[in-house]
């Protein structure tokens, strides 16, 4: 049986008795900015529906990093994260496809920036995306919710809505910085709002191995969350960087690179870790997708990715950003 057909029967079995799936809420989030919670957010969610899994990504930042990543535009008045949380809107009227079978947005907008203020006066607004998400919840395989960088009212109704808080941490100096009062927050809102949070892991993003810091920071994690580290570390790639330009994820994007395969290896981990019914074979559907880019891109003559020796500037982030030669990044 192929990945596809795995797939299919696995959506088919976790529907057949009462047309609900597990529907795990994972909220991706830490108030640093810029350490990779949307790629990794988008990323991830395209590799578990690689994996066969229905997912579902909600844009919670009112950058919508995340949608336009993920190749939506939203113009003025369109149903989003904002009309959900502030007018009530449903979940499902709001619920965009993307290009990736099984990934669902349910995209943001600038507009989301008010909620915050606006909601100050609402009646229960911290409980407003858990309630929203009830009657949908069981569509999704997992919800996976990309937090702006604050811990601000949007963050705390992801925690609220979510059963894990999975956290992006960039391999750099002063990475554990804020940490403690993001886990401060998570007990807050477990002990006062939402009994059933936990902590469902940290991921290292941006590794660059050529730097003994960045392997300083491996280490200082590992020692600091043990097992909650997840064993996959997001190398720091030029093709990364470029994807969410080009309104994909990275495994569309460029199936074949270390960004993509990275990903794909987490989507495993964090399935195994969630119980999630997917299809676990090594042949991924992203070599599936693999073969079929390399056809496009034999018609089109595409230049392979060049690699190129780089200066590094410490934790610059305008550092130009080089692939060193292919090769799998496990510290
Ligand atoms: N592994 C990576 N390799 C190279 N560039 C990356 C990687 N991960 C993320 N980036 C780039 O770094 C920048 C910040 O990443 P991202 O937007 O995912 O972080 P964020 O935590 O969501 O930021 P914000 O706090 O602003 O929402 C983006 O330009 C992204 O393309
Ligand atoms: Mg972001």
């Amino acid at each position: 049986m192929d990945d596809s057909n795995a797939a299919e029967v696995s959506v088919m079995e976790r529907n057949d008795v009462n047309g609900t799936g597990p529907g795990v809420t994972v909220c991706i989030a830490n108030q640093k900015g810029g350490v990779g919670k949307t790629t990794t957010a988008v990323s991830l969610a395209a590799g578990l529906a690689l994996l066969g899994a229905r997912v579902l990504v909600i844009d919670l930042d009112p950058q919508g990093n995340a949608s336009t990543g993920l190749g939506c535009r939203v113009e003025e008045g369109d149903p989003s994260t904002y009309g959900v949380l502030v007018d009530g809107d449903a979940v499902a009227d709001a619920v965009r496809p993307t290009e990736v079978d099984g990934l669902w947005l349910l995209p943001s907008s600038l507009d989301l920036a008010g909620a915050e203020v606006e909601l100050v006066p609402a009646f229960s607004r911290e409980m407003r995306l858990r309630r929203a998400l009830e009657p949908v919840v069981a569509h999704y395989d997992i919800i996976l919710i990309d937090c702006p960088p604050s811990l601000g009212l949007l963050t705390i109704n992801a925690l609220v809505a979510a059963d894990q808080v999975l956290v992006p941490i960039q391999c750099e100096y002063y990475a554990l910085e804020g940490l403690s009062q993001l886990m401060r927050t998570v007990e807050l809102v477990s002990d006062n709002l939402n009994r059933e949070l936990e902590l469902g892991g940290v991921v290292l993003t941006m590794f660059d191995g050529r730097t003994n810091l960045a392997q300083q920071v491996v280490d200082e994690v590992r020692a600091y969350f043990g097992a909650r580290a997840y064993q996959t570390v997001i190398p720091r790639t030029v093709r990364l960087s470029e994807a969410p330009s080009f309104g994909q994820p990275i495994t569309t994007f460029d199936p074949s690179s270390r960004g993509a395969r990275s990903y794909q290896r987490l989507a495993r981990e964090v399935a195994e870790r969630l119980a999630l019914p997917v299809s676990h074979d090594e042949m991924s559907a992203l070599d599936r997708l693999l073969g079929d880019k390399q056809q496009a891109n034999a018609a089109e003559q595409v230049q392979p990715e060049q690699n190129v020796a780089v200066r590094l500037v410490d934790g610059a982030d305008d550092t130009p950003v080089v692939d060193p030669p292919e090769q799998e990044v496990r510290p």
